[in-house]
C-alpha cells in the first residue's frame, strides 16, 4: 500500500525519525525538519502546513506543500511541491524537490515518489514541471528520466529537466 500523504500538524515521531535519518539534506535538497528537537517538531509542522496555504511565507518564497511517501504505513521519503515558479526557482530548485531516507534507497521508491508527486502537481493545475538536479546526481537523473523528464540544458553543473503532464 503506497500513498503520498500531505504533511499534517498532527504528524508524529515516525515522521520525525525519518527526517533525522535524512539529515540536513544533500544535492540541493534541503531538509529543514532536521534542525528541530522533537519537543519543537510541532513548530516545523505548523510552519510547513502554513507555507502550503501561503500563510506567513518567508521572503521570496512561494507556497509549497510537503508530502510524505508512506509504504505499508512506514514513512519512506519526502517531496516538496511548489505551487508555481519564481525567478530563483526557475534557475535552481524547480517545482519539486525530494529525498528518500537512506535505508530505503535503491529499491525503486525514488521513481514512485516522483510519479506520485507529479500527480499532485497535475491536481493543482501545473502543466509542465521543472526539476533541477546536479549533473553528477545519477540516481536522481534516473528517477527524473524514468518519469519522462526531458533535459533542456546543463548549466554550470546543474541539469534542468521538464516533464509535461498529460491533459
Ligand atoms: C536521488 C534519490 C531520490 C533516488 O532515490 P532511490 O529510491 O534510491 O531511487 P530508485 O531506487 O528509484 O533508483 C532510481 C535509479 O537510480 C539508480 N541509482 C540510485 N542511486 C544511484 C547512484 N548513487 N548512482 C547511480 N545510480 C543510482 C538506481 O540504480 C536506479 O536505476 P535504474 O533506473 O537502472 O533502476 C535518493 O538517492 C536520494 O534521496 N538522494 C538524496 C537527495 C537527492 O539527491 N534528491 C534529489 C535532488 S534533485
Amino acid at each position: 500500500m503506497i500513498e503520498l500523504r500531505e504533511l499534517s500538524p498532527e504528524d508524529g515521531i515516525d515522521i520525525y525519525n525519518m527526517l533525522q535519518e535524512i539529515g540536513p539534506g544533500e544535492n540541493g535538497f534541503f531538509n529543514d525538519g532536521y534542525k528541530y528537537p522533537f519537543d519543537n517538531f510541532y513548530e516545523y509542522l505548523l510552519d510547513n502546513y502554513n507555507a502550503s496555504r501561503g500563510i506567513e511565507l518567508k521572503l521570496g518564497h512561494v507556497p509549497q506543500t510537503t508530502f510524505w511517501l508512506i509504504v505499508d504505513g512506514q514513512p519512506i521519503g519526502i517531496a516538496k511541491l511548489r505551487s508555481y515558479l519564481n525567478y530563483a526557482l526557475r534557475e535552481s530548485g524547480g517545482h519539486i524537490g525530494y529525498s528518500i531516507r537512506p535505508s530505503e534507497r535503491n529499491k525503486g521508491y525514488g521513481k514512485i515518489l516522483l510519479k506520485e508527486a507529479l500527480s499532485k502537481a497535475k491536481d493543482i493545475g501545473i502543466k509542465e514541471v521543472l526539476i533541477t538536479c546536479n549533473e553528477g546526481n545519477l540516481g536522481s537523473r534516473s528517477v527524473i528520466e524514468a518519469n519522462s523528464g526531458k533535459l533542456e540544458v546543463i548549466k554550470e553543473g546543474l541539469c534542468k529537466y521538464w516533464i509535461k503532464l498529460s491533459e
